[in-house]
């Protein structure tokens, strides 16, 4: 793997996602056929602390509804990008529900799409499976979040839209 020069601030195998790096803060909307849909404010931070390693550290938190910092918390999860050598992306994510993910994909230089599909789902009472997937149109990023339950099959959960802030 190639290793970051002295005195660089992002190890190269960071530099093609090094659109995400930063703060967004964005408007999403959550259904799915078993609960009643809502809408929430989320905020999303990646961060890439050390040079050396090809590693980017993520942060999510939501509120309900449009109310943003001083509403309701909402969901909140945060984990670890981690660059492989082979181009592709591993993803932890540890959720405050307690679940846990490993998400193995993707990431496309040229159309700025991260598709990622999880590995393992750990400590979930319900969830199956979990898929991601995150794209940079026009300066806004987005994702959709598709889950599969034991009773239902793979499906969309949650769709966001963020600005840098
Ligand atoms: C419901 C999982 C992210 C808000 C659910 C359910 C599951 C789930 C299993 C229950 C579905 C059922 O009973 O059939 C997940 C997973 C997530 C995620 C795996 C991330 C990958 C979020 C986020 C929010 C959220 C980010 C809020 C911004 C809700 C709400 C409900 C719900 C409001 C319905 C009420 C409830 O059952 O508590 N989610 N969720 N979820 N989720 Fe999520």
């Amino acid at each position: 793997m190639e290793q970051a020069q002295p005195g660089s601030l992002m190890h190269p195998a960071v530099a093609p996602l090094a659109y995400l790096l930063g703060t967004w803060r964005g408007q999403g909307e959550g259904y799915y056929p078993t609960i009643i849909s809502f809408s929430y404010t989320e905020e999303l931070q990646f961060t890439h602390p050390n040079p050396r390693k090809p590693v980017i550290s993520y942060a999510q938190k939501t509120w309900r509804s449009a109310g943003g910092p001083g509403a309701e918390p909402m969901h909140a999860e945060s984990g670890f990008w981690r660059l492989k050598p082979d181009g592709s992306v591993e993803v932890v994510i540890a959720q405050s529900t307690g679940l846990v993910e490993v998400q193995k994909g993707t990431h496309d230089h040229e159309d700025k799409v991260i598709r990622l599909q999880s590995e393992l789902v750990g400590n979930a009472s319900k969830v199956k499976e979990i898929s991601r997937e995150f794209r940079l149109v026009n300066g806004e990023l987005s994702y959709e979040v598709q889950m599969a339950t034991n009773s239902t099959s793979l499906q969309p959960h949650l769709k966001a839209v963020f600005k840098k802030i």
